[in-house]
Formats: C-alpha cells, structure tokens, sequence
C-alpha cells in the first residue's frame, strides 16, 4: 500500500546515507588523521618520529595536561609495573571463570572487573591490567599457569615476559614498543568514539574503556589482523595468490588488512610496521610472501573497485609484527587493546575534561500511528 511504499523509498534513501563520515563529533587535542594525505599526527608529532619511543614516553605524551599531576616517562614506568603487580592477584583469581571464552571475550570479562571504587589512577590502571590480561589468557589457553610481572621491567619487555615465561631480547621489547606507539591512538576510530561516548554520561574510566574494546572486537575494526594471517596460510603457495584473491573478490568477500574508512592512501602506520618486521629474526621469506599478497591484493582491488581506492591498513603488518613475536593470532585483538589503551584513556580524560553529554539523533523512518498519519 502506498504508506509501506513511502516508507521503503525513504528507507532505501536512508541506507544510502553516510554514517556519521566527515561528521566532526569532538575537538581533541590529542591526535590528527589526515585520510588524504596517509599521516598521523599526536599532539604534534608525526608518527615516523615516534616509532622509536618508548610506550611510557607517548602515554606522558598523551596523558600531558589531563591527569591531575604531571607525570614523566619514569614516573609513568614506576607506576604501571607496581599497577600490574597489584593487578596480577585478581587475574590469578579469576582466569578460571573465564576457561572456554575467546580471548577477547576473557579480556572483555577480566577488564569489567576493574571497579570505580579501585585505588590506583584508574588510567595507569587500565594501561596496566590489559597486558596482565592478555598475557594470562594467552598462557591459559595453552594450558599454562600465569607469569607474575617484574615491576623493574618496561610495559612491552614485561609483557613479552609474562607471555613466554622468560626475558625477551631488547630487539623483541623494541619491535612491541614500536607496536604499542603506532597504534595507540587514532582519532575518532570506532573504539575510540564508543569510548568518548560512554564517558560523556560519567560513567567512569573502566566502562568507558571496556565500551571501547566491545567496538574494537569487531572484524571491521580491531578483529582483522588474526584473519590476515589466516588469509596468508589459506593462500599458501606463490602460484595460489592470484587465483585465491580473484575468486575472494568474486565471491563478493573482503580482503582483510585492505580499506580504510579514513585513508584513501597507504596507511602509514603499515610501513612502520613493515619496518619492525623486518628487524626480526627469521622473518624475511614471511615478509617476502606477504609483499607478494599485498601487491597482488592491490592490482586487483583497483581493478574491480576502480572508484574506491582501497590500499593496505595498519593490520596486515600488525598480523605479522605480532606473529614473529609469538603472540598466538586469536589474541591478537587483545593485544591491540594493549597499545589502544593509550588512546581510549586518554580520550576519556579529555572527555571527561569537556563534559557535555555525547547525544546525536536519529532520524525516523518507521510507520507513524494511523492516526497522526491521516493528519499529518
Ligand atoms: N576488500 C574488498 N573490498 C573492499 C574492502 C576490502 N578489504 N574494503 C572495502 N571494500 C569495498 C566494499 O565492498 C565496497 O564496495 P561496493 O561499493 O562495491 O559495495 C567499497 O569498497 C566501500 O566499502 P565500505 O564498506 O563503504 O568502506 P568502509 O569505509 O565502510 O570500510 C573497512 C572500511 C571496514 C575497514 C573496510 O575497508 C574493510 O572491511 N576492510 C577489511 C577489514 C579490515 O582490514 N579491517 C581493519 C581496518 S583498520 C582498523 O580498524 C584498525
């Protein structure tokens, strides 16, 4: 009838609309992703220049200004390691509960028992506890019991510490670092704006940022770099990567680590990651096949989305930094948390720091009452 008929047009209108792109939902001081020109940008520093900081050093960074003392990477450092000690007990005491979750989901539960009653800075908290966490669920669900953190270590040296059971090279602690800072922020990404949003009705620091790794778990967001890895060993041979990608983009489905909301040029984050592959040991036939993937990967997703430009993301790298390091893939999201974590902190506090209310509207385009139909 003509009323359904008004509504499916204006619908199908709608479906075409784009969702909050180029919409500016907040003013931050904290971090600038320019699409058009693949740069990132952290109050003032461009990402090239960061990548051989230390994580401590882009969280003092980031957290400038927003907590309520200032805080130096030294102090930073103290802090998180006696933060993950104090931590360590309660994931000792509730890694049971979480036996046959996914890891993301583990971490998810883990991480929502952090409380506003804690007693600790509740951002050097929620820096602290996600490698605690990832590194215990890791470790569990290959049948391993938990390693303490050494509060004498830096956060990526002690996270690769408490994964193995042992001291990791400095070139290991290095590449992790370097990980952490490209991906500990990235303006108003999905994660970041669940985040913000949570933490403009005051809700508090630890829901806010379990908001953001319920968005981050997404395959659309933070849940693509185990499928890259996948995707490598689906194809398998040098002779397999053509027609694997040509029958993957004829059946209509997505190339993981490819596409971006914002870039329409390389990601930039990708060859710094590119980078720290390559300062790791044994991994230069890895690094050779996936060029291979991705060039491929590129020639054809021109050629069959020549209106869109689709180029590499931050995670078909990620998939293989994090690899070579031996984290297992399906934990993989939760070590992107890991380094997000500087991010969605920071973006509560700044939030927190505005305090209006986050609240856009919708737009109806259901039935209206019959009557007020008629009227109307
Ligand atoms: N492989 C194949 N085709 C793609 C890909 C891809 N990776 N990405 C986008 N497209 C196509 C879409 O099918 C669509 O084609 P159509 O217009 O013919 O329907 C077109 O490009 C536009 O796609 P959208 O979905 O509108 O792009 P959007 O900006 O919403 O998506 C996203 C961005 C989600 C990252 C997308 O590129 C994707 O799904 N990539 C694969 C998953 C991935 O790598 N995620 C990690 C992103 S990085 C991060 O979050 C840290």
């Amino acid at each position: 009838d003509q009323a359904c008929e008004v509504h499916f047009t204006r619908q199908d209108r709608y479906r075409d609309r784009p969702r909050l792109e180029d919409v500016v939902a907040a003013e931050t001081g904290l971090g600038l992703v320019d699409g058009a020109a693949g740069r990132l940008v952290l109050r003032g520093y461009d990402l090239d220049d960061l990548a051989d900081w230390s994580f401590e050093a882009v969280l003092a960074l980031l957290w400038t200004g927003l907590t309520p003392t200032a805080m130096t990477e030294a102090d930073i450092r103290r802090e998180l390691g006696a933060a993950r000690g104090h931590v360590f007990l309660r994931a000792e005491r509730l890694l049971p509960v979480t036996d046959g979750l996914a890891p993301v989901e583990a971490m998810r539960f883990l991480l929502s028992s952090l409380t506003d009653a804690e007693r600790i800075p509740h951002h050097i908290l929620a820096v602290a506890a996600a490698p605690v966490f990832a590194a215990a669920i890791a470790r569990r669900a290959a049948g391993q019991s938990p390693v303490a953190p050494d509060a004498s270590l830096g956060q990526s040296a002690d996270f690769l510490h408490m994964l193995h059971g042992e001291l990791p090279g400095e070139d290991r602690a290095r590449a992790l670092d370097s990980y952490l800072v490209t991906v500990a922020d990235h303006g108003l990404n999905a994660s970041t704006f669940a985040a913000r949003v949570i933490a403009s009705t005051r809700a508090g620091l630890f829901s806010s940022v379990v908001g953001g790794l319920c968005a981050l778990k997404g395959p659309l967001h933070g849940g693509a770099p185990g499928p890259v890895l996948d995707m490598l060993d689906a194809i398998g041979t040098e002779a397999n990567i053509r027609p694997w990608i040509a029958a993957t983009l004829a059946r209509g489905e997505r190339l993981m680590g490819f596409g971006h909301r914002i870039y329409r040029v390389r990601d930039p984050r990708a060859d710094v990651l590119k980078g720290v592959v390559g300062t790791l040991r044994d991994s230069a036939a890895r690094i050779a096949f996936a060029e291979a993937v991705e060039a491929e990967a590129l020639a054809q997703l021109a050629e069959k989305k020549p209106l869109r430009p689709l180029e590499t993301n931050v995670e078909f790298y990620t998939a293989l930094v994090l690899e070579a390091l031996g984290f297992p893939r399906d934990s993989f999201t939760n070590v992107f948390a890991v380094g997000r974590m500087a991010g969605w902190t920071a973006h509560v506090l700044e939030q927190e720091a505005q305090g209006r209310l986050i609240r856009p509207q919708s737009r109806y385009v259901g039935p209206m009452p019959e009557r007020a139909t008629a009227a109307g």
